[in-house]
């Protein structure tokens, strides 16, 4: 990020005074920070204490007749690397989705010809409207790059996704964003960029598996699907065809993807069998590693002969097979770990043992509080080595993970 430039549009909502941790963040990585206020920031954060953090003179929505004779508005646009809006407000978003060119921060919106990376934050109310996920979509299918929000508890007391994306990951999104190996989706055109993995067949494995004891008893395990089913609408949002393989979820698998809902794991291997040949495979689900070998076909009954004994077999590894599949073999096959301790030593032992390309290695130490929760602390383990993400919702894990998919397809 060193000597890049980063024109930073500060939208007005409560989450503009996340945009002054950015700019120090952004500014300690060695990046120039050029900031923009609109109207209504100014009432959430000072000009002052915006130009003292990023050492630049402020823009704001006044008329300048000097600049404004330069064509100031597009040369401030053109200048930057990466136009980046913290917090974009619905306001905001249903402007960019307009077109609207009716102050400084819109208008140099429209005339930018860089990349643009948008942080969403409103009401969950707003975000969910369906208003805003209109807009949000004409945006993506615009070559606009999205980073949040994350759901939690929000400064208007309710609860759900709206919250803006915490800086770091605002930083590590403009660091992808600003990746020279990336042309920018909009000089790509906006069907090519929003769209990479059109044609492509992946395979998504999701939710756990349950392995019956008798007609009405079972053993599982309590994953909810949460992650498998945001890596499945990541994918189908880049253009991807994705067979969804899922056991029994608590979170509603997304739309627009084939569903194969199995219960053991047995019927997810042989599911994911029927659905090959595939570009890419990503196993999220959480399979038992054992079944009942001695199941019973019949209700087992209490007995004076005392308690039932469970025989063990063990399950298929779903993944170690398909990675070891000759002629078959997705060009990328990507496995999770769950680790609580020595995360990258153990992830990496387990790629090479069950011989995947890409292990995502969550860190599900208690204090994490991973399980149950929203977000998630994540290392990527390839061929290359380890590679540690900031701790990000789940839902931009997955965004993350798919964009990573498909650069590497
Ligand atoms: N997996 C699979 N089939 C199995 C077991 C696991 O496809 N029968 C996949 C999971 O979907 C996941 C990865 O393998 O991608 C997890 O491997 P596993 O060995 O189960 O590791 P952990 O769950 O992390 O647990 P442990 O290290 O205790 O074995």
């Amino acid at each position: 990020m060193q000597g890049r430039t980063v024109l930073l549009v500060i939208g007005g909502g409560i989450a503009a005074y996340k945009s002054l941790t950015l700019i120090r963040e952004l500014k300690r990585e060695g990046c120039r920070v050029v900031p923009v206020l609109t109207r209504a920031a100014e009432e959430f954060v000072t000009p002052l204490s915006v130009a003292a953090l990023a050492g630049e003179e402020v823009h704001r929505d006044l008329f300048d007749l000097t600049r404004e004779a330069q064509m100031g508005h597009i040369q401030l646009s053109r200048d930057a690397d990466l136009v980046v809006v913290v917090p974009a407000t619905a306001d905001l978003m249903a402007k960019m989705a307009g077109g609207h060119a009716d102050d400084l921060a819109s208008t140099l919106l429209m005339a930018t010809d860089k990349r643009v990376l948008v942080a969403p934050a409103m009401n969950v109310r707003m975000w969910t409207h369906p208003a805003t996920q209109r807009n949000l979509a004409t945006l993506k299918a615009d070559g606009i790059l999205t980073v949040g929000p994350d759901e939690g508890d929000m400064a208007c007391g309710e609860f759900g996704p709206g919250r803006a994306a915490e800086p770091e990951a605002i930083v590590a999104a403009i660091r992808d964003a600003l990746d020279p190996q990336r042309p920018s989706p909009l000089l790509l055109g906006p069907e090519v960029a929003a769209r990479p993995l059109a044609g492509r067949h992946v395979i998504v494995t999701s939710g756990p598996t349950r392995e019956p004891i008798d007609p009405v008893r079972y053993i599982s395990n309590h994953s909810s699907g949460a992650q498998g089913t945001a890596i499945a609408a990541a994918l189908r949002d880049l253009g991807a065809r994705v067979s969804f393989v899922t056991g029994p979820a608590t979170v509603a698998p997304p739309d627009g993807v084939d569903v194969i809902r199995i219960q053991t794991a047995a019927e997810m291997r042989d599911a994911v069998d029927a659905a090959l040949p595939a570009d890419a495979a990503v196993m999220a689900a959480a399979v038992a590693d054992w079944r009942v070998a001695n199941a019973s076909d019949q209700k087992m009954k209490k007995s004076r002969d005392g308690m039932p004994v469970l025989q063990f077999a063990e399950n298929p590894d779903i993944l170690a097979w398909v990675s070891g599949l000759a002629d078959r073999r997705p060009d990328l096959v990507v496995g999770f770990a769950a680790e609580t301790n020595d995360v990258v030593a153990n992830a990496t032992a387990k790629r090479l043992r069950k011989g995947c390309d890409w292990i995502v290695a969550n860190d599900v130490s208690p204090e994490t509080g991973t399980f149950g929760g929203e977000s998630n602390t994540v290392t990527l383990i390839s061929e290359a080595g380890a590679e540690s993400w900031p701790r990000m919702g789940k839902d931009e894990v997955a965004r993350k993970l798919a964009g990573r998919i498909a650069e590497a397809l």
